[in-house]
């Protein structure tokens, strides 16, 4: 059957990687996008509605008569756009709102963590009640990691040795939000694991590794990811194991108990330590962003398959591969990002896109004109496949390096622990 409609939600480079995976799959004849961007433009038709638009959402799913919404990032699932689908009858991958509370609130997926027994940093909860030398003291020796419980879009975590930064960090969290976690630092190397799961069970994608930073070797100032490669090495098989075993089998069993089974992608940010042990950093209730754009092209069965099945709680009969390859993306940020990104620039270059090498569209649109320009702080991933690693990002970077953004910056280290 080839006449069904989907519609994705957002308009980064994740929902062109989705749209892309999409738009391959024999099941499916036509791609919506809200908002998209340029590049979703080529494989699905855009609509101007806003990701942060629920009422709009459901009229849209509901007037094109979409068989599923994948929903790319976690406000709209905070808002309980995946409650509202299922009233209206529409199969949603992302989970419920009272599931996508894992990522709304740290708090909470502490709580879970806890009553599900999954390996975490231990914390604790500070409020103007609170002695706040002595927890600090708590966790002294270390830095500290100070988290807001809040969805504060990657500028909620503060990680430092400046036991003064810490605490007006702390201070001015309570101030503004009532409350705020401080929590053990975790010493490892850190791995994305995303894991599609449905009341039926779970498929865990092979392990990824974003570079959060924006300068190379780790420098500068957190971003949402500068640029990502799959599969991980520092996932080792055991680590994998043991993560399945630990975390992901025990997530599962609570959130597929609950009053509606999580239907998505959880996101496991693991810590591995030197001994490969994995505890959780974070959970997100979404795919990652880098991390989509370099997970989907590895997958080699049928997009549409796994995302309607984890819809609809189908997942335990799915048979799903994966290339053995290597997949590498690296991010074209804007002048001035992550701090105060420039937009409206022209950007030129970009490359027709092969099977083995092409461009992830994020902050594009047109201008007036109809000329390809940037209107977001990450502009565009180039993303590369390979037999190697080191071929997948000899491929991303040719490409990059021919692209034309005015005070455009990239990362030209993305991959370095696994070169
Ligand atoms: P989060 O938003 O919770 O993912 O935190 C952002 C980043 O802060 C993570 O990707 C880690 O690099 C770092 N981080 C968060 N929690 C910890 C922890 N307990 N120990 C060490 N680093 C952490
Ligand atoms: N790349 C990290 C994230 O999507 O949260």
């Amino acid at each position: 059957m080839t006449n069904r409609n989907v519609l994705v939600v957002g308009g980064g480079g994740r929902e062109h990687a989705l749209c892309m995976a999409l738009a391959t799959s024999s099941q499916v004849a036509t791609v919506h996008c809200a908002p998209g961007n340029a590049g979703t433009s080529e494989l699905a038709t855009n609509h101007s509605v806003a990701a942060s638009d629920v009422p709009a959402l459901i009229d849209l799913a509901t007037s094109l008569d979409v068989s599923l919404v994948v929903v790319g990032p976690e406000a709209p699932l905070c808002e309980a756009l995946a409650d509202h689908l299922a009233a209206s009858g529409i199969p949603c991958f992302g989970p419920v709102q009272a599931l996508a509370e894992l990522e709304g609130s740290k708090l909470h997926a502490k709580q879970v963590m806890r009553t599900a027994g999954v390996p975490t940093a231990a914390f604790h909860v500070l409020d103007s009640t609170s002695d706040v030398e002595s927890a600090l003291d708590d966790f002294s020796g270390q830095p500290w990691v100070v988290k807001r419980d809040v969805l504060a879009g990657g500028k909620g975590v503060v990680v430092t040795s400046d036991r003064n930064e810490a605490k007006a960090f702390i201070d001015a969290s309570i101030r503004s939000d009532g409350k705020v976690l401080l929590e053990a630092f975790l010493e490892g190397e850190e791995a994305s694991m995303l894991v599609v799961m449905d009341g039926s069970g779970y498929v865990c994608l092979p392990p990824s590794q974003d570079h959060k930073r924006a300068f190379n070797g780790d420098e500068g100032p957190n971003t949402g990811g500068m640029g990502a490669y799959c599969p991980a090495p520092v996932a080792t098989p055991d680590v994998i194991a043991r993560a399945e075993a630990e975390i992901v089998k025990p997530m599962h069993d609570y959130l597929s108990s609950q009053e509606t089974p999580y239907r998505g992608v959880l996101y496991v940010g693991l810590m591995i330590t030197e001994e490969g042990a994995p505890s959780v950093v974070e959970f997100n209730v979404r795919f990652g962003d880098p991390e989509c754009q370099i997970t989907f092209p590895l997958l080699k069965s049928d997009a549409y398959s796994l995302l309607h099945a984890a819809a609809t709680d189908g997942l335990q009969d799915q048979v799903v591969t994966f290339h053995d390859a290597h997949a590498l993306t690296v991010v074209l940020a804007s002048e001035g990002y992550p701090a105060s990104p420039i937009k409206g620039r022209p950007i030129t270059g970009l490359p027709d896109g092969s099977d083995t090498v092409w461009v992830n569209h994020a902050g594009t649109g047109f201008d007036d004109q109809g000329r390809l320009i940037s209107t977001g702080g990450r502009v565009l991933t180039c993303t590369a496949v390979g037999p190697t690693l080191a071929d997948a990002a000899t491929k991303a970077y040719e490409v990059l390096d021919g692209i034309k953004l005015e005070g455009g910056h990239f990362r030209t280290d993305i991959g370095h622990r696994a070169l």
